[in-house]
């Protein structure tokens, strides 16, 4: 038997370039109406058979759990139970390079290539429509992730719309993640409703008044020409920048730089950013930050804006 080849996949991180809170949903999560946008920092997970029906996952970063509470393993440990294959087993190598608990969707992307990854390797073929399913069980910024590019995300996160006529993939952000800063999504979202919980709305009909405002609205009308984009919304940044020093001082710097179209956090934090036409425009604002964010301990990156979410860099095929 010819062995299996190892299968590579990349998981990019995400921003969010719009983040509205609408109201809470009888199952405790709250309705969302965003924009996310895929960014090419992203991890690598490198996975290959094994004969002994385990999961096994390392990683090159020591502050991750490898066990079951990892969403790589819950991905693998979900996928063989429905397809009734328990006795599939996978080794999986994780480097990462997404910062973790920043809000660019680090775990949740390794969780997607994951389902990407195993389907190839196990040769399931399950295709993406029962992927997208998987995905949106084990976690909701998780369809995104799959799917990638530049989409409108309703409900929990997993109800996805492309953004029509994007020109987002062509920009470029300088991203900053305070290295001692870390934010719990679940705290962000509980601080919300406390602060907004009486603004919330209740209505299906509010809801759906709402998506139609971002759907034909300013940012999405903005995100498909050139030039600055309308100031961004997040209402967890307004949440979580009272409590986080570096993500009031990560903003006012990002803000005070000329040449950005927008600024903003991403998701429930703390990682901030600002968009630029371009890498080169990015590299030159990052260059001229460097003893700012030296100073004040900002690990920092330029990432181009992407088009594709968790995909594959070899299939799988007997070389
Ligand atoms: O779906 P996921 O496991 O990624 O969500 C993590 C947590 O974030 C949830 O347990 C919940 O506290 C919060 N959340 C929410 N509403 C959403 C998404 C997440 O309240 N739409």
């Amino acid at each position: 038997m010819i062995p299996m080849a190892d299968v590579t996949v990349r998981a990019p991180a995400k921003i969010n370039v719009h983040l509205e809170v609408l109201g809470l949903r009888p199952d405790g999560y709250h309705e969302l109406a965003m924009v996310m946008q895929s960014i090419d920092l992203s991890d690598t997970l490198v996975l290959r058979a094994t004969a002994d029906a385990t999961i096994r996952l390392c990683s090159d970063c020591q502050e991750l759990p490898s066990d079951g509470t990892n969403l790589i393993v819950k991905a693998a440990d979900l996928l063989r139970s429905r397809v009734g294959l328990p006795e599939l087993g996978a080794e999986i190598t994780l480097h990462k390079r997404i910062p973790i608990g920043a809000g660019l969707a680090g775990g949740s992307s390794d969780g997607a290539a994951a389902l990407v990854g195993l389907d190839a390797l196990w040769g399931l073929g399950l295709g993406s429509e029962r992927l997208h399913g998987l995905a949106a069980e084990l976690g909701s910024d998780m369809p995104f992730c799959l799917e990638g590019g530049t989409q409108l995300c309703f409900g929990r996160g997993e109800r996805l719309e492309p953004v029509p006529a994007q020109r987002v993939a062509e920009r470029a952000v300088l991203l900053l993640k305070h290295p001692s800063a870390s934010v719990s999504t679940p705290w962000a979202y509980g601080r919300c409703r406390e602060l907004r919980g009486d603004f919330y709305l209740d209505e299906e009909a509010d809801f759906e008044q709402r998506r139609q405002a971002l759907r034909h609205g300013p940012l999405v009308a903005a995100l498909a020409q050139e030039g600055p984009l309308p100031p961004l919304r997040n209402d967890l940044q307004a949440v979580v920048a009272p409590e986080v020093e570096s993500v009031r001082q990560g903003l006012d710097l990002l803000r005070r730089q000329p040449g950005a179209l927008a600024v903003a956090m991403s998701g429930s934090g703390p990682s901030l950013y600002a968009l630029y036409p371009d890498l080169a425009a990015a590299e030159v604002v990052r260059a001229a930050l460097k003893e700012p964010l030296d100073e004040l301990g900002f690990a920092s990156w330029c990432c181009r804006c992407g088009g594709y979410g968790a995909s594959l860099v070899t299939d799988g095929s007997p070389p």
